[in-house]
C-alpha cells in the first residue's frame, strides 16, 4: 500500500491526522481535473462544475448518510466552524458549552464570535483517564444550564484520538433544545458516519484527512430545519438567479467569486479509492496496529493509558507522556535524529504521543517509534 502514496521512502510517516497524506490515483485524477478545466476554463466555471459537483455530492451523502440537499462544500472543518458559529443567533446572556480538548482554530472562531456577540464559553474538563462513554459525557451533562444554547464537540478529538459518543449527546440536547454543532475534521473515512442517525444539528468534516481527498476538501452538514440561519462567510452571487443550486446555503457557501472546484471534484476519486482497497479490512489492520502500539507503550511507561478501552480509537491513538517531557525537544529527536513524523500534542498541561494508523503504515514503523521511546526516555 505505501508504494500508492507519494511519501518519502526515508520517513516514517505516522502523522496522516494533520494534514492527510493523497494517494497516487487521487493525486493524477487532481491532475486530470485540472487540466479539464484548462481545456475550456469558462464553460468549466460556469456550468460544468455545476454538474460534476452535483455526482460528487450524490456519492459523499450516500456515504455519510443523508440527503445530497443537506451538504455544502466548504474548504476545511475551520470555515465550517467559523461559518457556524457566525450563523447561529445567539447573544448576551446565551451560553456555549466546549471540552478542553477542542482544536485550537475552531476553538478560535467561538471565541471571536462570543466577542462579537456577547455570548459566554464554558469550558468543560474532559476526565484524565476514562473507560466508558458516560464517565466522557457526564461533565457535559453536569454543564448543562437554562443558559446553555449550543454544545459544541469533537466527533474525534484532535489531542487524544477519542472517538466521542455524539449519537448519544445530540439525542440527550435534543431533549433540552440545545443545539449541536460537530466538528468531525477526523471522522470521514476513520469511522463509519450516518449523519441522519447521528442527530447533530450542524456537522463539519474533512474529506482531505481520512476519506484521502486532495487538501481544501470538507462539507458542512445543516439539518433541513436550520439551513435557513446559515450566512455565508462571503457574500457573491449564491443568492442570484442564476444560482448553480436549488438550496440556498448550499449555493452561498459554494459560491465564491473565481475558485478551484477540482479539489472538491476529487471526493469522487478518493470514494472510488476508498472501495477499490478494501477499507473495511484497512480499519480492522488499523485496531490490531493500535493494540499493539498501545501494549508497547504500557511496557515502556508505568503512568498508564488515558483508557484500556481501544473501542474509543479509530485510526489515531494517544499515549500520556511522562510530566517534565519537553515536547519540541522529543519531537525534534524523532523527527531529526530518527526520521520519524509523529505530533506530541499538549493539553491541558498534558502531552501525548498520537500516532496515526493509515492504511500504508506496518508493525515496523511502531517497533521503530517504541525504540525511539526508550532511547529517548533511557527506559
Ligand atoms: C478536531 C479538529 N478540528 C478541526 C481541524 C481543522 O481542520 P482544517 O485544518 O482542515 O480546517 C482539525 C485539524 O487537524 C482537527 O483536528
Amino acid at each position: 500500500m505505501r508504494e500508492q502514496f507519494l511519501l518519502a521512502d526515508d520517513i516514517i510517516f505516522l502523522n496522516h491526522g494533520s494534514f492527510g497524506a493523497i494517494p497516487r490515483p487521487v493525486m493524477k485524477a487532481l491532475q486530470q481535473w485540472q487540466e479539464e478545466v484548462e481545456k475550456d476554463p469558462v464553460y468549466f466555471n460556469i456550468w460544468r462544475w455545476v454538474e460534476e459537483l452535483e455526482k460528487v455530492r450524490q456519492r459523499l451523502a450516500s456515504f455519510v448518510g443523508t440527503e445530497p440537499s443537506n451538504l455544502a462544500f466548504i474548504e476545511n472543518s475551520t470555515f465550517g466552524a467559523n461559518t457556524v458559529a457566525n450563523s447561529l443567533p445567539l447573544g448576551e446572556g446565551d451560553q456555549v458549552i466546549i471540552t478542553d480538548w477542542e482544536y485550537g482554530a475552531c476553538l478560535k472562531a467561538w471565541q471571536y464570535y462570543s466577542e462579537q456577540k456577547g455570548y459566554d464559553i464554558h469550558t468543560v474538563q474532559m476526565p484524565s483517564v476514562f473507560e466508558t462513554e458516560e464517565e466522557l459525557l457526564a461533565p457535559l451533562f453536569e454543564a448543562i444550564s437554562e443558559r446553555t444554547k449550543v454544545i459544541f464537540i469533537s466527533h474525534i478529538f484532535s489531542p487524544t484520538g477519542v472517538i466521542f459518543p455524539v449519537k448519544k449527546l445530540a439525542s440527550f440536547a435534543r431533549q433540552q433544545g440545545i443545539l449541536t454543532v460537530i466538528d468531525g475534521a477526523h471522522a470521514p473515512g476513520q469511522i463509519d458516519l450516518n449523519l441522519e442517525e447521528l442527530g447533530a444539528d450542524f456537522y463539519f468534516g474533512n474529506c482531505h484527512k481520512w476519506m484521502l481527498s486532495a487538501r481544501g476538501a470538507a462539507f458542512l452538514y445543516v439539518r433541513k430545519e436550520h439551513q435557513h440561519l446559515i450566512k455565508p462567510p462571503v457574500i457573491s452571487w449564491g443568492t442570484d438567479w442564476e444560482s448553480p443550486h436549488p438550496v440556498r446555503f448550499v449555493a452561498e457557501l459554494e459560491m465564491q467569486g473565481t475558485r478551484d472546484y477540482t479539489t472538491f471534484l476529487t471526493v469522487g476519486n478518493a470514494l472510488d479509492f476508498l472501495q477499490a482497497n478494501d477499507w473495511q479490512a484497512v480499519l480492522l489492520k488499523a485496531k490490531k496496529l493500535i493494540s499493539f502500539f498501545s501494549q508497547g507503550l504500557m511496557d515502556i511507561f508505568a503512568s498508564g493509558p488515558l483508557t484500556h478501552n481501544l473501542d474509543f480509537f479509530g485510526q489515531m491513538y494517544a499515549y500520556p507522556l511522562p510530566e517534565d517531557t519537553d515536547t519540541e525537544d522529543l519531537y525534534r529527536f524523532l523527527y531529526q535524529k530518527n526520521k520519524i513524523q509523529v505530533p506530541i500534542t499538549k493539553v491541558v498541561g498534558r502531552s501525548f504521543v498520537r500516532a496515526s494508523f493509515q492504511s500504508y503504515n506496518e508493525q515496523k514503523d511502531y517497533e521503530a517509534l517504541l525504540m525511539a521511546l526508550r532511547k529517548y526516555y533511557g527506559l
